[in-house]
């Protein structure tokens, strides 16, 4: 420690280093503080929810690569990515009761999806986030974070 107090550069290293860390976990302790407030809670809620998805589901549909996978009557999807982005997010389990147990990977196996389609998805998904949310842009790139990880992991065809 010595070392690094008698170094001016180090020191200034240290503080970066120190930032880094608080500035990950500040959103966590944000939502987390006092009552253990979850992530659907933060964003409003049901009504929040609906208009991202109802925002976001056009932009699928008219995107080159996404559009073609999805069918004309987008209406039951966007009911179900409501239901389930719900529950993704800390809400009612209102997926599950209805559906059973989520396995979004498998039920995504029918539909070939590249890594190009995550990207497009999770695009889409920002900018639903800006058009629509009314949320503050911190929360809105702490969303895409979250649904980066299912995004990649439902790839499931090589380039
Ligand atoms: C990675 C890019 C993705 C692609 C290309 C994609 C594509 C699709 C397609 C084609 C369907 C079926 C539509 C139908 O015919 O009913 C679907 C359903 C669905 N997707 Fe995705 N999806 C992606 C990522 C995600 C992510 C990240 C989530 C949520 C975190 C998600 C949640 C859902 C849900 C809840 C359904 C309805 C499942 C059901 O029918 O029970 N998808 N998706």
């Amino acid at each position: 420690m010595q070392l690094i107090n008698n170094n001016p550069a180090l020191v200034t290293m240290r503080g970066f280093f120190y930032v880094i860390i608080l500035n990950t976990y500040t959103m966590e302790m944000k939502l987390t503080m006092n009552r253990n407030i979850s992530l659907y809670e933060a964003i409003g809620g049901a009504e929040t929810l609906r208009r991202i998805v109802e925002s976001f589901y056009p932009k699928v549909q008219a995107h080159e690569l996404l559009g073609p996978l999805f069918p004309e009557n987008i209406i039951p999807v966007m009911e179900k990515q409501i239901m389930f982005l719900t529950q993704f997010f800390g809400g009612p389990t209102l997926f599950s009761d209805e559906y059973g147990h989520p396995m979004m990977r498998a039920r995504h196996m029918p539909f070939p999806i590249t890594p190009k389609h995550a990207e497009a998805w999770l695009d889409c998904m920002k900018r639903a986030l800006q058009e629509a949310s009314g949320l503050d842009e911190e929360l809105q790139a702490y969303i895409i974070e979250r649904l980066s990880g299912p995004a990649n992991h439902f790839v499931n065809t090589p380039e």
